[in-house]
């Protein structure tokens, strides 16, 4: 099985690379992101609480997310391969989903970690802002999540070197040169 981690700061395309590879490699799509804000349009307990903190910029509590993550797993036990987009964001997270995929005698095949210039990432998220209006891209919040990122996410990449699979790759250019890019380490 083919289990991918896509990694990056907020605006470093993750989403967007995430849509191509599954079209490719068809994969299962785990996204925390949006699964969070699927809760959050359904109005359920969980999503009032999340939308507190995302509006912050803030992470969600572990806990939550590894739920999450879990309660996906179980759902989608027949898929071919999973692309995990916006999570693991902590080394709490990573551990856990490591022991998750154990108990399924699988395992992370590779970690696509984006580097995108901090300019770059606050250009695509203003825009992004002002096209469609997530209420986390506003310049306040962009400039939090970023910070966040580089507070108590940066160091999950550390964790997957330490275990030989971490693949940083330029995600500065257009679409299709960067998936260019990326198919090019997960054919290795
Ligand atoms: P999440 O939804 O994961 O958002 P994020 O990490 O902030 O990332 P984005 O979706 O903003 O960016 P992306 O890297 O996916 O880029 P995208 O392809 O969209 O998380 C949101 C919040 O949920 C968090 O802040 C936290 O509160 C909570 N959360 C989620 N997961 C969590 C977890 N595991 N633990 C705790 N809390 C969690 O692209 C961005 C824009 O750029 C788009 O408009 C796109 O069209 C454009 N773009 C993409 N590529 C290019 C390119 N090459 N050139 C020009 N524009 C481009």
């Amino acid at each position: 099985m083919l289990n991918i981690v896509l990694f990056g700061p907020p605006g470093s395309g993750k989403g967007t690379q995430s849509e191509k590879i599954i079209e490719k490699y068809k994969l299962c799509h785990l996204s925390t992101g949006d699964i969070l804000r699927g809760e959050i349009a359904n109005k359920t307990e969980l999503g009032i609480q999340a939308n507190i903190i995302m509006s912050r910029g803030e992470l969600v509590s572990d806990e939550i997310v590894i739920g999450m993550i879990k309660n996906k797993l179980e759902a989608n036990k027949d898929a071919k391969g999973y692309i995990f987009d916006g999570f693991p964001r902590t080394v709490a997270q990573a551990e856990a989903l490591d022991v998750v995929l154990n108990a399924l005698n699988q395992e992370i095949s590779c970690f696509i970690s984006l580097e995108v210039e901090k300019d770059e990432l606050i250009k695509r998220l203003v825009k992004r802002g002002e096209e469609c209006g997530r209420t986390d891209d506003n310049l306040e919040v962009i400039e939090n999540r970023i910070a966040v990122y580089h507070k108590q996410t940066a160091v999950v990449a550390k964790y997957y070197e330490k275990q030989g699979k971490s693949h940083p790759v330029e995600g500065m250019g257009s679409i299709e040169e960067i998936f260019e890019r990326i198919t090019a380490v997960i054919d290795k």
